[in-house]
């Protein structure tokens, strides 16, 4: 192939992170009705770094506390930060007025007499939230607020305005965690103020395959002469090679990319689930990265909400080549936000919501939702699931990281689904605290105790090995570990060969290998085929 000089492509380990307020963009962080809350978060945390820089730093010089509330810049920063504060203090003041407007609504309820009926409280509703909102008793009369989530998306309060990308290079594995530091522009990165669901995102990652001329990029990207020798940097006169070749066997083939993201493919279909992609650039260990995907993806799975599973920097990569995405319905609470709304409103054109034990037929096979219990800090979170995958009648579980609270379930799906080709189980067995990932959104006190004792953990040995006996599947695959390099922005994850994690999972493979059953713990890159049936 030839080509002119002027032209190129964008850099495969050119990464676009999508931000709100500048920090990075997760659901509870865009989400209308929760953003707000995270938002409130924020501030507190830069304003402590404002107040005491040095504390800052000194904590971040312990390892251990990596996924504290610590912001990870040196004390240089401080302006950048006190900056940031101030835009975001101004910009977002309607997002602090709604963040006040739900503590105050949340105390008016707390404050009615109980049980009572709540009619008189809607003309009391602070203003900004009336016809927004439904007030309701659970069936032990506890109020509650339940917003009406696809209406917030309609109006002012979802703040695309605060939607930006980064752009940046990435070189090498590590990369710094993102939920307690804000991302700043600096002289190395490139911000793109657009909103998330702008064709301009499409386009300018269409340029990883197409070329282009400089000018092409500096007008998508918005740069000036100052940067352009950095857009210079993130472009390449190197012909990237075509995506990956489907697979054309008459069996399955699972592809493992790491943590819990698998391509299963059969000859008629690319399924990808909880898609957590490396870019490409020169590291070791090797592995699957974007360049290994098929041209098309039939469907994208999405066990759960959290950032390491429901990776919007992943998904905004993959928007133009998704056909659909299949994703857990939720309960409408305030806790539990619609993945399916927030990606209709990020211009995916075809999302799914799938209940427990609800299926979707599928070329050569079905998907069927299964139940996923726990993980979740005993929070009231029904967008939750894992899935059976049936294709060419090979059978799959991918459970992420369901905790076998209940064996009996197990025991009861083993009879609807029947014989088992291959299960793949997280266990992350020791997660954090809830309020690590739900603490801002919480409207009570909760006491450090019962922080601790409601930890998002995933099956341990023994229940992982109930699972185990009560699926016999032939094949066992202990994923979402959360191990892979390159995830070290989202995990925060430091393992050593003590990490319970491991230890329970070496139990679970040593529990399994005495049974005659195949298992493993895949890490960066692996191949799997489920050969065809005679
Ligand atoms: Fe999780
Ligand atoms: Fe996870």
């Amino acid at each position: 192939m030839t080509m002119t000089t002027s032209s190129f492509y964008l850099r495969p380990n050119v990464v676009m992170e999508p931000l709100i307020t500048q920090w990075y963009a997760w659901l509870h962080l865009v989400a209308p009705a929760t953003a707000p809350l995270y938002v409130i978060q924020h501030l507190k945390i830069m304003q402590s770094f404002l107040a005491h820089p040095q504390i800052h730093v000194a904590a971040m010089k312990n390892p251990d506390l990596i996924g504290g509330p610590y912001v990870n810049y040196g004390i240089d920063k401080v302006g950048d930060v006190r900056s940031l504060v101030e835009v975001t203090k101004q910009e977002e003041a309607p997002s602090v007025e709604f963040a006040a407007a739900v503590q105050a609504l949340d105390m008016m309820l707390n404050e009615h007499p109980r049980g009572m009926s709540l009619e008189e409280l809607y003309p009391k509703v602070p203003a900004l939230l009336r016809g927004y909102v439904e007030l309701g008793y659970d069936v032990r009369n506890q109020p509650s607020m339940r917003f009406i989530e696809r209406m917030l998306y309609r109006s002012e309060h979802y703040r695309e305005s605060a939607q930006s990308l980064l752009l940046w290079r990435m070189d090498r594995d590590e990369r710094p965690f993102i939920f307690s530091t804000p991302r700043l522009e600096e002289s190395d990165n490139i911000l793109l103020r657009t909103p998330f669901r702008s064709d301009a995102v499409d386009e300018i990652l269409a340029l990883r395959h197409r070329p282009a001329k400089v000018g092409h990029f500096q007008e998508l990207l918005g740069v000036g002469a100052d940067k352009e020798p950095l857009l210079r940097s993130f472009l390449t006169e190197d012909v990237p090679s075509p995506p990956a070749s489907r697979y054309d066997g008459d069996g399955v083939r699972i592809r493992y990319f790491g943590h819990a993201c698998l391509l299963i493919e059969s000859k008629e279909l690319a399924i990808l689930t909880d898609p957590t992609l490396s870019y490409r650039y020169s590291a070791e260990p090797a592995r699957f990265t974007y360049d290994d995907l098929p041209a098309k993806i039939d469907h994208v799975l999405i066990t759960h909400a959290h950032a390491d599973h429901f990776m919007l920097e992943t998904l905004l990569q993959l928007r133009s080549r998704v056909e659909s995405i299949v994703v857990p319905k939720s309960n409408g609470s305030l806790q539990d936000p619609s993945m399916r709304l927030l990606l209709e409103n990020l211009g995916f054109p075809r999302v799914m919501e799938l209940e427990e034990l609800e299926s979707l037929e599928v070329e050569g096979g079905a998907i069927l939702g299964l139940p996923f219990l726990g993980e979740h800090g005993d929070l009231d979170v029904r967008s939750k699931l894992a899935y059976h995958v049936r294709l060419r009648g090979r059978t799959a579980v991918v459970a992420a990281d369901s905790n076998a609270l209940e064996p009996m379930l197990y025991r009861r799906l083993g009879e609807i689904i029947g014989p088992l080709d291959a299960l793949f189980l997280g266990m992350e067995c020791e997660g954090a605290p809830m309020s690590w990932v739900y603490g801002p959104m919480l409207l009570a006190q909760l006491a450090r105790k019962m922080d601790q004792s409601r930890r998002l953990c995933g099956s341990n040995s023994r229940r992982a090995s109930e699972i185990i006996d009560l699926l016999s599947p032939r094949q066992v695959h202990v994923y979402a570990m959360g191990q892979e390099p390159w995830l070290g922005h989202v995990m925060g994850l430091r393992y050593t060969s003590e990490s319970p994690q491991l230890v329970e999972s070496n139990e679970l493979l040593e529990y399994c290998h005495e049974r005659g059953i195949a298992a493993e713990r895949p890490y960066c890159k692996r191949e799997l085929l489920l050969e065809p049936l005679s």
